[in-house]
């Protein structure tokens, strides 16, 4: 069933309180659940709580049994009165718990999972954003086998049971909704440290792993204290418990979740150390720590009315953890970093069968709907309004937003009326972001007219998306700039606010020719296309004084190289070798920002240019014109690599710039054919103190026929076979090599003792990774295809969430040549056709075929 944003009523029952009793074990725990309800609004509707999968034991009102009812997931609960106490006994199962939502055991430990709607696995409840209540938590328990039990809250009291168990009680006094409630029992011991919040209260923090693990939760500590203080200076918000929890299982569907006060956190964002973590680590585990914690403000005080509204939590917390890592590091390298990561997952998800607005209209299943359009473009959207009203005007913004809606279940429309009223903004226009899909494309030309001045035309057009055959046109902030083609000054810099189909902004005599820079710092989520030479992009590339339009005109620059390859034309590959000398030898840039301008766009991003994406001629233009940069650069590269060979690991903005920067080296010298590349290599792999470095030089050999690559993989895996995190690396880097066995590799590797389908960062180390790889996946003869398919039915049976998010790949159909496409297609169909599909996949899948 289709569910409307339309439709949105509010709930009939309001629970203003809930005392939660948990007897719990891994084969079986018991739920005793009291909810004081009460009728909201004039009705005469029975209580009906959402209840999946729960064997009912017994339901009461105020005490006496009642008639119920327990059919399609819902508990109907006949009730008389307009308030009660309905109490209700429930039995589940966590270790068979393959889904992951709900209760279930990871590698031990019993914990929980309930956004969106995993409450409703716990215990008969209304399980629904707008519901907000105060829990009370009771959980007994095996002390041997879960010596600690964490709720939500602050722990009020804890005791000795019969037979070895005991018990512990904690209080939330934050009414919230119940996809916020969280559990935890096992065997863990904490790293615990402090902060004193800015009004002087003290909050103890933990950060629980299992033991093995400790020495590995330093980084994520320090993150989560900087997060904390960074809140407060930046938008004047401060913690409001005693404790903060954070605990870290290795079974987990996505990153991590805010649960209020008990964070839950996918062991790969919290476990780090400079052996087993790659400076990308570090950096994700810092951006998700903060994430989860600006939740507590933005989430959890204030939360959603219902998950139509999910971007009003998620892409203003994603705008705020990458303003927090931008503060932490560079933050040119880290705008860089989003806009590739917005480009290589939302635009074409915009651009697709799944594409569908910041604000949805409709789901069937709403875990589908966490996606990079509701994060990363949910996000931009609220950059836009920053760039907008400016830092000042912006704060005032959210902290009218936070002081209005504190303790309410909100819609992104409440957000931008805070925005307006609090910035002082007229944004009626801007809504269209929130309610139109696809990405706008805007076209830019710079013309001379007449003999003095300078015009600049701009023109848009957002293409049709699934329901919405004909757009408006979108107000889309520009950042632009113009130099002086021959003195090389900036010679007009503004913010336009583009809102029409067309536009002309008409420049007076500047006396040289001026060369445009636009949508500087990606000041918009749009495809820019402009007139521009390769000599405009070329100085650009060397001049312009904005980091990102200076990495973009490179790109940009590489882009029109690598298209105009493919489509036949000679390649001219000096240009870029050029802009990349130049952007090598300019001592006054930072080696991470070198290290991202010199990389030639991924495939991925060439084939998105394309009306039909060829693999092959993209993956043969890309390495060609990687071995011409590496092969005219030779010494350039041999003196990058040993410039940035430092010699001890620090996770510092200077120390990840110089590792950067010295694979990217090593993989050009690789591209050379230099006759030494791999003996380097495999001295970095051998000699590095940290696994940046280390994996680096692997996947360096990886992709390379070097017969090195044999020991170094088989060294690789002997020395991590014991550390999951560490191995997923192992399987990822194989599977995104760029060696034309890749697919038999892959195929290999899924029969691995070593992989499985029961924990989703090994399905997506191997199976995600695999059909990120255009070439491989894309291979003529169909089997990649097969093989996700099979993948995807296979796990759709444990765990349909992991499963569904494979299915976009094949999706994308539509982009490819008629034979690949019909391949593609069959597999979605095969899928389709297979009988007790999860409703994730099978809207995924059927959503994906029209
Ligand atoms: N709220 C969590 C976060 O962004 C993610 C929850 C994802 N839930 C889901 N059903 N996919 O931090
Ligand atoms: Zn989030």
């Amino acid at each position: 069933i289709t569910i409307r944003r339309e439709d949105y009523r509010p709930p009939d029952w309001q629970v203003p309180e809930i005392a939660l009793d948990f007897d719990l074990g891994a084969e079986r725990t018991r739920v005793r659940s009291t909810l004081e309800v009460r009728r909201n609004g004039v009705h005469d509707r029975p209580l009906v709580l959402d209840a999946e999968a729960l064997i009912i034991v017994g339901v009461t009102v105020d005490g006496s049994p009642v008639d119920y009812s327990y059919e399609g997931d819902l508990l109907t609960v006949p009730l008389a009165a307009a308030s009660a106490t309905v109490e209700t006994v429930v039995d589940l199962a966590p270790r068979t718990n393959t889904q992951l939502m709900g209760l279930y055991e990871s590698g031990g430990i019993l914990c929980s999972q309930c956004e969106a709607q995993g409450f409703r696995r716990i215990t008969p409840f209304p399980d629904r954003p707008d519901v907000l209540t105060r829990y009370r938590v009771r959980m007994t328990a095996d002390r041997a086998d879960y010596p600690i039990l964490l709720s939500n809250g602050d722990p009020v009291g804890s005791g000795e049971s019969e037979d070895g168990r005991h018990w512990a009680e904690w209080n939330d006094p934050f009414p919230k909704p119940c996809y916020l409630f969280a559990l935890v029992a096992g065997d863990l011991v904490a790293n615990r440290d402090s902060f004193v919040t800015r009004s002087g209260r003290k909050v103890d923090l933990g950060i629980w792993v299992r033991e093995p693990d400790l020495a590995k939760t330093d980084h994520a500590m320090t993150a989560l204290k900087a997060s904390m203080k960074w809140d407060e200076d930046v938008y004047g918000r401060e913690y409001d418990l005693a404790v903060f929890n954070i605990v870290a299982v290795s079974d987990f569907n996505f990153g991590a979740m805010e649960n209020k006060g008990l964070n839950v956190f996918n062991s790969r964002y919290i476990l780090a150390d400079a052996d087993t973590a790659t400076d990308t680590d570090f950096d994700g585990i810092a951006g998700v720590v903060a994430h989860e914690y600006f939740h507590n403000w933005s989430g959890n005080r204030i939360t959603c009315r219902d998950w139509f509204q999910l971007s009003l939590k998620e892409g203003f917390t994603v705008f705020r953890d990458q303003q927090f890592s931008a503060d932490m590091g560079s933050a040119a390298v880290k705008r860089i970093e989003d806009v590739r990561m917005l480009r290589a997952a939302q635009f074409p998800e915009d651009a697709g069968p799944l594409a569908h607005p910041v604000r949805p209209e409709s789901y069937i299943e709403i875990s589908n709907f966490y996606t990079a359009t509701v994060y990363s473009k949910g996000a931009e959207l609220i950059r836009m309004m920053h760039t907008m009203l400016g830092a000042e005007r912006f704060r005032a913004g959210t902290d009218l937003y936070f002081d209005r809606h504190d303790g309410e279940a909100a819609t992104c429309e409440d957000f931008v009326r805070a925005m307006e009223e609090g910035g002082g903004i007229d944004l009626s226009g801007f809504r269209l972001w929130y309610s139109q899909a696809g990405t706008p494309r805007v076209r830019a030309a710079l013309a001379r007219s007449g003999e003095e001045r300078f015009i600049l035309q701009l023109s848009q057009d957002v293409p049709p998306s699934p329901g919405q055959p004909e757009k408006q046109p979108m107000p889309i902030p520009l950042k632009i700039a113009l130099f002086g083609e021959k003195s090389g000054t900036k010679l007009d810099e503004r913010l336009v606010l583009f809102d029409g189909p067309a536009h002309e902004i008409v420049f007076d005599a500047f006396g040289e020719r001026p060369i445009l820079s636009i949508n500087r710092d990606f000041s918009a989520p749009v495809v820019v296309e402009t007139d521009r030479t390769i000599a405009d992009l070329a100085f650009l590339s060397a001049r312009d004084d904005n980091p990102f339009a200076r990495y973009e005109a490179t790109q940009q620059l590489m882009l029109d190289t690598l298209l105009s390859a493919i489509a036949g034309s000679e390649a001219d590959h000096a240009p870029v070798i050029e802009a990349v000398r130049e952007t090598l030898a300019d001592p006054a840039l930072d080696p991470a920002f070198v290290a991202e301008a010199v990389l030639p766009p991924s495939e991925a991003f060439v084939g998105d240019h394309m009306a039909i994406v060829d693999p092959e001629a993209v993956r043969a233009a890309r390495e060609e014109l990687r071995s011409a940069i590496g092969r005219a650069l030779e010494a350039q590269w041999r003196a990058a690599y040993s410039a940035n060979s430092a010699n001890r690991f620090e996770y510092s903005p200077a120390g990840k710039g110089q590792r950067r920067l010295r694979t990217v080296a090593l993989n050009y010298l690789m591209a050379a054919g230099a006759a030494d590349a791999p003996a380097l290599a495999m001295r970095q792999y051998g000699e590095a103190d940290n696994m940046t470095d280390r994996q680096g030089a692997l996947a360096a050999l990886v992709s390379s026929d070097a017969p090195e690559r044999h020991g170094a993989l088989a060294a690789f895996y002997d020395r991590y076979r014991g550390d999951p995190l560490v191995l997923d690396k192992w399987f990822t880097v194989q599977a995104l090599s760029t060696r034309d066995d890749v697919l038999d590799a892959v195929e290999a590797l899924a029969s691995h003792p070593d992989f499985t389908l029961s924990n989703p960062n090994r399905m997506r180390s191997l199976v995600g990774a695999f059909a990120a790889n255009q070439r491989a996946f894309h291979d003529p003869s169909g089997r990649g295809y097969a093989f996700l398919a099979d993948m995807i039915l296979a796990v759709d049976r444990l765990n349909p969430q992991t499963a569904a998010r494979l299915v976009p790949p094949l999706g994308r159909w539509r982009r490819f040549d008629p034979a690949r496409a019909a391949r593609m297609k069959s597999a979605l169909e095969r899928i389709v056709a297979s009988p007790g599909l999860s409703k994730d996949v099978f809207e995924q899948v059927s959503k994906s075929l029209i």
